[in-house]
Formats: C-alpha cells, structure tokens, sequence
C-alpha cells in the first residue's frame, strides 16, 4: 500500500443538528481519500436512514449501469441492539462497536464513521474513538445553539451547549482510553454570498468559539445545487473530469477547489505526501 500512513486513523463526521450536511461531506472526503488510493472503510451510525450507505449503493449501481470505474469503500451499518434493557443494549453497542473497529483497522487506513443527527450511545462511542472529528453547520445561529449560547445583542458567546458539552466528555473518554487527541474542526456549510451581514457574524461567534472550546474553524462548502443533484448517482465532485462523463460548469470548478482546501485544512496524516506521490 503505497500512501499507508501506520496507525489507522478514525475520522469523524457528526453534528446533533439534522441536515446541516454530514453525510454529503462525508461522501466527499470518502471519495478524495480513496482517489489518493487510501483503503477507507465506512461505518454509517444512521442505521434507520442509512444516507450515507444509500449514496453508496448508488453510486455502485451507476457506475455497473454505465461500465463506469469508480472508487468504492467497504461500507458497514451496524444494527441498533435490541436488547431488554437499556444497559444490556449499551453493553451491546459497545462490544460489536469496539470489535468492528478492530477487524477494520487491519485493513484500512482511514475508517470514516457518519453519525446520525441526535444524540445515541452508539455515536458517543464513535465521538470518543475519533482522532479527527468533522462537525459541519450551516450558517445560521440554529445550528450554532447547539455549541453554544450567544448573547443576543452582543453576539457573544455566553455558555457552551449540548453538542459541545458532548465533545469535551469524548475528548475525556479519549484522553483515558489511550492518553489519544480528538482534533475536532467545525466546518461551515451552505455558505451564501447573499447573506453577507449573517455570514459576518457568524463567522465572528465561531471564531471566538473556537478558542474558548477548541476546535478549529474552517470554511467547508457553499451553498450550491449540484451537491443536491448528486446522490442518486452516487458521484462526488472529486468524480467529475475523471471517470464520469458529467460536464464541469464554473460553479462545479469553485466546488471541487472548496473539496481540496477541505481536504487540505484537515491535516489528515500523510495527506501531503500523498499529494507528491500523486503528482508524480
Ligand atoms: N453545500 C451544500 N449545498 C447545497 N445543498 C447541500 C449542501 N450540503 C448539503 N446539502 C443538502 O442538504 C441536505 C442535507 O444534507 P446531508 O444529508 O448531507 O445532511 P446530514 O447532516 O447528513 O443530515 P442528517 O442529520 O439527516 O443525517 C441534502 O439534501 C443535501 O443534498
Ligand atoms: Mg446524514
């Protein structure tokens, strides 16, 4: 395996706020990793939606229709535990959890797991195995609220909330387990050029968050159509000019630059190098 970087390395893609576009990010790093010939494999949490695995299967059964080559992770989408009790079913979780995790990490250097958006026992496990943790949020002060309270006048930051609160109890699960460092990074998403006096703002509060809870603050993806036509042909914007036959259009340049500098901003391991090696 030419890029592999030694340790696994666990990524993930979660927010409490539904919808503020963790499974679409998702896909798009799945694909830029796979396209630099990482092994990835996929853990869709989602287990009653399943967006993440669907995109997938998509994308698998466009590419057969087609003849088409198209990168493809293994994808797994545990069960939710039926057990009695709320312990047995904790329990539960927490053994195939932490054996899925094992006999991935044999066979791949990246494992991206996708939560869903509310809260469940099964996503603080993954929360707490994560070395980079990806929280995308739109631009607007409903999804901020979940990070944290902000004064309404001022705009400033009065009390971390949920979400937050959830992080800083992983990052301390982490810390025991094995002394490991959650890199979380808050992304924004559906930035508009429209809204200028809001995105200002919201920029402001995150940036001042981002001291205060730790986490690092990166611009992530506009706000455009095309991730939205995506999905039922399971392609990415990493998919255009290579093996698809979709036409790039001006915003789909802008959007495959906005996936690089994502990519980039992640400081995923070896990702540099496997630029060069790409490049050569
Ligand atoms: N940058 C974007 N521009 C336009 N539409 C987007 C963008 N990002 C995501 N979307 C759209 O927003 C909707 C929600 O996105 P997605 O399913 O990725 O969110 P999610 O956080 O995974 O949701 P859930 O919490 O339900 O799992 C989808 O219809 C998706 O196509
Ligand atoms: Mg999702």
């Amino acid at each position: 395996m030419k890029n592999k970087t030694g340790k696994t390395h666990i990524i993930v893609v979660g927010n409490e706020k539904g919808g503020s576009g963790k499974s679409t990010s998702a896909m798009h790093i799945i694909i830029s990793l796979l396209e630099r010939e990482y092994r990835v494999a996929v853990i869709d949490l989602d287990s009653r939606q399943k967006s993440l695995a669907r995109y997938i299967e998509n994308r698998k059964s466009y590419a057969d229709q087609h003849n088409l080559k198209l990168t493809m992770p293994e994808v797994h989408v545990p069960e939710r535990a039926k057990d009695d009790t709320m312990e047995a079913m904790k329990h539960h979780d927490e053994v195939t959890f932490a054996a899925l995790l094992d006999d991935l990490q044999n066979r791949s250097d990246y494992i991206l797991i996708d939560c869903p958006g509310s809260d469940s026992h099964l996503s603080r496990l993954a929360h707490a195995s994560a070395d980079t943790l990806i929280t995308p949020v739109n631009d607007s002060f409903v999804d901020i609220d979940l990070l944290a309270r902000v004064n309404p006048d001022s705009y400033k930051v009065e009390k971390l909330s949920l979400y937050s609160e959830m992080v800083w109890e992983a990052r301390k699960v982490r810390a025991m387990k094995d002394r490991g460092v959650i890199d979380w990074i808050v992304m924004r998403n559906r930035t508009s050029a429209l809204d200028a006096r809001n995105k200002r703002r919201v920029h402001e509060v995150l940036t001042s968050l981002q001291k205060r809870v730790a986490f690092r603050y990166i611009p992530g993806f506009g706000e455009r159509v095309i991730y939205r036509e995506l999905f039922p042909k399971g392609l990415t914007l990493v998919d255009f000019g290579t093996g698809s036959s979709e036409k790039m259009t001006m915003s789909h340049v802008a959007a495959r630059q906005e996936i690089r500098r994502l990519m980039d901003e992640l400081h995923l391991p070896g990702w540099n190098r496997a630029a060069v090696v790409a490049a050569e």
